[in-house]
């Protein structure tokens, strides 16, 4: 097992509302308390003030899903790394592939975004991953550098162990197609490997999920290997028992 503290993190995406979201920590916190895994969980913007209001005296943080590199201004439904600061979040989702498909996140935008998350105070966890397509035509390790590569080129090599990368695969999210213990390691090693080529102490601390149809009966299975640091997880991760017992296998 390596010293990397894993972390298991819930992406809530568009579900829940105030009184869910209550009900969902007031159930979860009993059953992650002294866990070995670091928690995070990532409401909906407008539920981040009373998640994080309901977290702060235990070891479980907030994030956002989605950041503006902007600082303020005119851009209509966007939240600014300030902001989630304010609101008590510590990390932010960046580059999550529902943003990358559905609303034209770029990866020049993103290269962007990491390092205005990180000089504000929150951790990215910078999502890559590749489609069905690319990975059935041998792509996914281009898909994977080109990502990295976009994400990563402006933090400076003594901050790259503070980004979170989450091995995504467009394939494996939502469709209760998990990727192989295997080919979930392997695309994580090849991630730290990318990440070695910038700096080598980087790369052996970096933290690097798994995320794609995690749940309780294969979680230990993912988790227990050596390159992969824990968990972002979706669907199983609106249910405060099966979240817990994700973070328990971390
Ligand atoms: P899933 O989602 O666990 O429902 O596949 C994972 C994610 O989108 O982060």
């Amino acid at each position: 097992m390596s010293e990397r503290k894993p972390v298991v993190a819930a992406n809530w995406k568009m579900n829940k509302t105030l009184a869910e979201a209550r009900d969902f920590v007031d159930r979860l916190l009993p059953q992650v308390e002294g866990s070995r895994a670091e928690v995070i969980l990532c409401p909906p913007s407008f539920a981040l003030p009373l998640v994080a209001e309901l977290c702060k005296l235990d070891a479980v943080e907030v994030a956002g899903q989605n950041m503006h590199f902007a600082e303020s201004g005119a851009y209509t439904g966007e939240v600014s790394a300030a902001m989630l600061l304010d609101v008590g979040a510590r990390a932010v989702i960046l580059g999550h592939s529902e943003r990358r498909q559905l609303f034209g996140e770029t990866d020049e935008a993103l290269c962007r975004k990491l390092p205005v998350a990180l000089e504000a105070g929150l951790t990215p966890i910078l999502c890559v991953g590749e489609t069905d397509e690319q990975r059935e035509c041998h792509e996914t390790d281009r898909v994977l550098r080109r990502q990295i590569d976009a994400g990563l080129s402006r933090i400076p090599d003594e901050r790259l162990a503070e980004v979170i990368v989450a091995y995504e695969p467009v394939w494996a999210i939502g469709t209760g197609k998990t990727a192989s213990p295997e080919q979930a390691e392997d695309a994580c090693g090849f991630i730290r490997s990318l990440v070695g080529a910038r700096n080598a102490q980087a790369a052996a601390e970096i933290r690097i999920q798994y995320g794609g149809s995690v749940k309780p009966d294969n979680a230990a299975d993912l988790l227990g290997r050596e390159e992969i640091d824990g968990a972002l997880v979706g669907g199983a991760a609106l249910d405060p028992d099966d979240f817990a017992a994700i973070v328990a296998a971390a």
